[in-house]
C-alpha cells in the first residue's frame, strides 16, 4: 500500500521542484500524479510541444524514488484551441455555450476536440513509453455522464435513438409520445432535456438521454485508453470518479480500464443525528465493488475545502491518518492526497493541500508524516482483500430515474443503500456494494433497494439468486417502471410479485408524515416517505401499519421462494428498524455479528486466505473502548490486547 500527493508542477516556481520531491521522499511520499490540468504547456501554440519541463520533473522525482502517475491533459484543452474552433465548447442546458477560462469545459463527442485530443495524448504517451517512473495513467480528470447540447451532442443522441429503435415511430411508441403531442414526425424534432425543471419533461426522453451521456463518457474513455495502449502496452489506465449530480454508470465507465480510482472527500462535520446514516465506508465499498477488486483513492481529502463554496473545518486531529487508512482497509491500495500544498492563485486556493500556502509544517503535514510510517509498517495487509456474506445492489438506472422523478418528500435513493449499509456495519460485517447484474453466487444476503427500472438480466439474476438458496430485500419502488422508464399496467411490484409472494394494493406517498410498524414480535419502529399496503399470497407478514389509515395492513413481507426467500419492505423507516432485520437476517444465514460496537465503530475483516485481520476505526469525535471477544495481537503496535482503547479517529488492527 502507498501513499501518494496530486501535484502540480506547472503551478510552482522551478526551484520548488527538487525541494518538494525532497522532503516528499523523506516523508515517505512513494507516487505524485501529474499534468491533468496542464494542457497550454505541454502545447503552448498548435503542433508545438514542449516536454522539456515535464522530463525534468519526472527526472527529479524518480531520483528520489518517487513514481509518477501521468494524466491526459484533455480536461482543459488551452485557450488557443477554444479561439479556432470556438464549436467545441461545451453548450449547457440552458443553450449557451459555457464560459472558457475555467475547466471541463469541452465537449467530449466534439470531433476537432477528439482529434486534437488524440494528437497530445500521443505525443505525450509516445514521450514516456516505457518510462520506468510513470506508475499509471489517469485518463482526464473527473468525467461525469456527459451534459452536453451542442449540435455535435444533439446529432449524436438522434443517432444514438435511432440505432436503439430503429425508427421514429418506434422512439415515438417507445418514449410514449402521444401524450401532449409529442410525436416525432422526423428525427430532427429530437431535442435533449434542457434545463428547465425536469418536470415538465418526458421521463422516457430523460432516462435516455442519461444513458446517452454515459455511452458518450464511455466512449472517449474507450478512444483514449486505446490511444494509451497503441503506444504504451504494459502500464494500468484508470480515470477518477466521484459522486456528482451527474454521476456517471460506474460499472460501464470502468468496464475497459484496469483500475477504478476515486476522489474521496469524507465531511469533516460528524452529524449528531445517528439518521443521517454518516458511514464515509458506503462510498469506498461502493468503489471497491465497482471492478469488485481493491481500487485507489487519486485524491484524498487534506485541509479545509472550499472556494467556490465557504470553507468547511479543517480536517480534525486524527482524520488526516483516519480516513486514509479507512480507504485503505475498504480496498484503496494507494491514497494520493489532494494537494501536496494549497494553490497561492487560481479558483481553488482555498481548497487546502497537506501543507498551506504558507509552505511550512503544520499540524496536518506532521500527521500525513505519521500515516506514512505507518502505512509502510502494514505491509502485512498487502494482497489481502475483503470477503463479505451480504451484497447491497447500486443501480445507476434506478438512481437516474430517481433523480429524474423523486417519489415523495425525502425519499431518497441512495439513503436506503446508506441505511442498510449502517445497519449490517453496526454488527461489524464486511458489505459489497455491487452491479445489479454482478455473480450474487457468493453471497448469502442480498439488499435490492427500490429495482424501479426493469431489466430483464438483473430480474433473472434475482431470482436465480433466490432460487438457489439466496435471502433477499427488496423495497418499495421495485418493478415500478418498464426499461423506458414508463409505468406499467400490473400490481407492483410486477415482476417481483411472484418472488415476494405479495402485491401492493394501494400505495400511499406520505412524505414527512410519519407512521408506526410493528413486527412480529412486537417491536415497534416509525416509517415515513412511502407506505405500500400489501396483500399477501404466499408470503407472511412481518410487521404491519400500527397506526393511521392502513393500520393492522402488512407493510413488510417474508416469502419463501424454491429454497431462498424474499423479504419486501414496503416503506421507510429509522436506523432501528434496519438494524433489527439486518439482526434477524445475519442470525437466520448464519452471519457472525459483533455485538457492542460503539457507535461509529467501523469494523472490517481482511483476508489472505489464510489469516484474518480485523480493523477496528473509531470513525467518531469522541474516544472509544471496544472489549474483544478474545486476546488478540495488534499488528499496529505489536501488543496482545483484550480490548481496544480507540482516540478519535484512530485504528487499530488485530489479527483474528
Ligand atoms: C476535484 C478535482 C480536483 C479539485 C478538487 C477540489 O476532486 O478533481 O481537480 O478541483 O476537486 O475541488
Ligand atoms: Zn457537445
Amino acid at each position: 500500500m502507498k501513499i501518494g500527493v496530486d501535484y502540480y508542477p506547472e503551478q510552482w516556481d522551478r526551484a520548488l521542484w527538487e525541494k518538494d520531491a525532497e522532503v516528499m521522499a523523506r516523508t515517505g511520499v512513494k507516487l505524485v500524479r501529474i499534468g491533468e490540468f496542464a494542457w497550454s504547456r505541454l502545447e503552448p501554440r498548435e503542433g508545438e510541444y514542449d516536454f522539456g519541463w515535464l522530463d525534468e520533473v519526472i527526472g527529479i522525482f524518480s531520483r528520489y524514488t518517487i513514481g509518477t502517475v501521468l494524466c491526459t491533459p484533455t480536461n482543459c484543452p488551452p485557450l488557443w484551441l477554444y479561439e479556432k474552433h470556438p464549436e467545441m465548447i461545451q453548450v449547457g442546458g440552458d443553450g449557451r455555450q459555457i464560459r472558457t477560462g475555467i475547466r471541463g469545459h469541452r465537449c467530449i463527442n466534439s470531433p476537432v476536440f477528439r482529434e486534437y485530443a488524440k494528437k497530445i495524448n500521443t505525443q505525450l504517451i509516445r514521450r514516456y513509453a516505457g518510462n520506468k517512473a510513470v506508475a499509471a495513467w489517469q485518463i482526464d480528470n473527473e468525467l461525469e455522464a456527459y451534459l452536453c447540447t451542442c449540435e455535435v451532442c444533439r446529432g449524436k443522441f438522434r443517432e444514438w435513438l435511432i440505432e436503439k429503435y430503429g425508427s421514429v415511430e418506434c422512439i415515438n411508441q417507445a418514449h410514449g409520445n402521444s401524450v401532449w403531442s409529442g410525436e416525432y414526425s422526423s428525427i430532427t424534432q429530437v431535442q435533449p432535456p434542457t434545463d428547465y425543471p425536469k418536470a415538465w419533461q418526458n421521463p422516457a426522453l430523460c432516462l435516455d438521454w442519461y444513458r446517452f451521456t454515459c455511452d458518450s463518457t464511455e466512449d472517449f474513455v474507450r478512444d483514449t485508453m486505446m490511444t494509451i495502449r497503441m503506444e504504451d502496452a504494459k502500464v494500468p489506465i484508470t480515470t477518477n470518479t466521484w459522486l456528482c449530480e451527474n454521476t456517471p454508470d460506474f460499472y460501464k465507465l470502468f468496464e475497459p480500464l484496469d483500475f477504478v480510482s476515486y476522489d474521496n472527500y469524507p465531511p469533516v462535520r460528524i452529524p449528531d443525528d445517528p439518521e443521517e446514516f454518516y458511514s464515509h465506508a458506503f462510498h469506498l465499498d461502493l468503489m471497491r465493488g465497482v471492478k469488485n477488486k481493491n481500487f485507489w483513492v487519486m485524491e484524498q481529502l487534506s485541509g479545509a475545502t472550499g472556494s467556490w463554496a465557504p470553507m468547511s473545518p479543517a480536517p480534525k486531529p486524527g482524520m488526516i491518518m483516519g480516513y486514509a487508512l479507512q480507504a485503505m482497509v475498504h480496498g484503496a491500495d494507494t491514497v494520493m492526497h489532494f494537494r501536496w500544498r494549497t494553490a497561492l492563485t487560481g479558483a481553488e486556493m482555498h481548497w487546502h493541500g497537506i501543507l498551506d500556502h504558507s509552505n511550512t509544517p503544520n499540524r496536518r503535514f506532521l500527521e500525513f508524516c505519521e500515516l506514512c510510517r505507518r502505512v509502510s509498517q502494514l505491509g502485512i495487509l498487502d494482497g489481502t482483500y475483503i470477503q463479505s456474506d451480504i451484497a447491497i445492489l447500486y443501480s445507476p438506472e434506478a438512481d437516474a430515474a430517481f433523480k429524474i422523478q423523486p417519489q415523495t418528500e425525502g425519499f431518497y435513493y441512495f439513503q436506503q443503500l446508506k441505511a442498510f449499509h449502517a445497519a449490517f456495519s453496526h454488527f461489524g460485517a464486511n458489505i459489497d456494494v455491487v452491479s445489479p447484474e454482478a455473480d450474487l453466487s457468493r453471497y448469502k444476503v442480498v439488499i435490492a433497494p427500490s429495482l424501479y427500472v426493469y431489466k430483464k438480466s438483473v430480474t433473472e439474476n434475482i431470482y436465480r439468486f433466490v432460487v438457489n438458496g439466496g435471502t433477499v430485500v427488496l423495497t418499495a419502488r421495485s418493478g415500478a417502471k418498464d426499461e423506458n422508464n414508463n409505468c406499467i399496467m400490473d400490481t407492483l411490484p410486477t415482476v417481483f410479485k411472484e418472488l415476494v409472494g405479495a402485491e401492493v394494493s394501494e400505495y400511499d406517498p406520505i412524505g414527512s408524515e410519519k407512521r408506526i410498524i410493528r413486527d412480529f414480535a412486537g417491536n415497534e419502529f416509525e416509517c415515513s416517505q412511502w407506505c405500500d399496503i400489501l396483500k399477501l399470497n404466499t408470503a407472511r407478514a412481518y410487521a404491519e401499519y400500527n397506526d393511521g389509515d392502513h393500520r393492522c395492513m402488512p407493510a413488510v413481507s417474508m416469502n419463501r421462494y424454491c429454497s431462498g426467500v424474499a423479504y419486501y419492505v414496503g416503506t421507510v423507516c429509522k436506523s432501528d428498524f434496519y438494524e433489527s432485520l439486518a439482526s434477524n437476517l445475519m442470525m437466520q444465514t448464519g452471519i457472525p455479528k459483533l455485538k457492542g460496537l460503539p457507535r461509529g465503530m467501523e469494523v472490517t475483516t481482511r483476508t489472505n486466505g489464510r489469516d484474518e485481520y480485523i480493523c477496528f476505526f473509531n470513525n467518531s469525535d469522541k474516544p472509544a473502548v471496544m472489549p474483544l471477544p478474545k486476546p488478540m495481537f495488534s499488528v499496529i503496535n505489536s501488543a496482545g490486547k483484550d480490548r481496544l482503547e480507540l482516540k478519535p479517529f484512530e485504528m487499530d488492527i488485530v489479527k483474528k
